[in-house]
């Protein structure tokens, strides 16, 4: 049994005491949830104090990114692995689409953040997604290999453990129109299969494997009861504390 993921991705929303205030909100609302890890990713300047309020609960924290460089140095802008598990980050997403469209991240960036987020002890979690016209062109399973190929060379073994894929097709992130839970399996399934080939049949079947692109309270139990969705990866909808703790709660299976 592989246990889910459900990851709120904040994105650049909320000051610090905005944060603060959504995570003590959530903190009672998901206390119960044992079925699954609960993370939340704040903006950077909000996770050390968000991390002081969440400890000793069952919330854990994310970075949004983090620098391809793994020692600190002259690299105006950037924060390091290194850093975010200092403030108490267990997670960090990396190459999440918003990342690749707008700021140009190619996979070897995100191979190594890959790496970077891997040897300071982090889980991440590394998002692939095909665009709307790649999908329409019928190349989407190639963009999504080629992501997931291009992302995750040079790990060990050891390392799969702690690597999360997060499949969020780009017409359905913020747009309100969500992969079917069927258009997902299959994605899923697609992803299993590269990732046994690439590593090892073994590491592909406790890869956990999270959907994300406009999830809902109303929706996750769908995407949640196919057999290759292992979580949810959610922006909007984790915003609210409410209509997080109820995709938590309703990604029960
Ligand atoms: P969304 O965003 O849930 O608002 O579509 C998902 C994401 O970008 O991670």
């Amino acid at each position: 049994m592989r246990r889910p993921v459900i990851a709120g991705n904040w994105k650049m929303y909320k000051t610090v005491s905005e944060s603060v205030e959504t995570a003590l909100a959530l903190k009672p609302l998901v206390a119960n949830a044992n079925h699954c890890d609960v993370v939340i990713a704040p903006v950077f300047t909000a996770l050390k104090t968000v991390a002081d309020r969440i400890e000793g609960s069952n919330i854990r924290l994310s970075g949004q990114d983090c620098s391809t460089e793994v020692e600190e140095g002259a690299h105006t802008g950037e924060v390091a692995a290194s850093m975010l598990r200092d403030v108490g980050c267990s997670h960090v997403i990396v190459g999440h689409s918003e990342r690749r469209q707008f700021y140009g991240e190619t996979d070897t960036m995100v191979q190594k953040k890959v790496l970077a987020g891997i040897s300071m002890g982090l889980n991440v979690i590394m998002c692939v997604g095909e665009s709307l016209g790649q999908r329409d062109q019928g190349i989407a399973e190639n963009v999504v290999s080629g992501q997931l190929t291009g992302g995750l060379s040079g790990l060990t073994a050891s390392d799969l453990d702690r690597i999360i894929v997060a499949y969020e097709p780009v017409w359905a992130i913020g747009t309100g129109r969500t992969a079917t839970p069927e258009q997902a399996q299959e994605m899923h399934a697609f992803i299993r299969r590269v990732f046994a080939e690439g590593h090892s049949a073994e590491a592909a079947q406790k890869l956990r494997i999270l959907y994300g692109g406009s999830v809902k309270p109303d929706n996750v139990a769908g995407l949640m009861s196919q057999d290759d969705i292992d979580g949810a990866l959610v922006g909007g909808a984790s915003l609210k504390a409410d209509s997080f703790a109820q995709i938590v709660n309703y990604s029960r299976a």
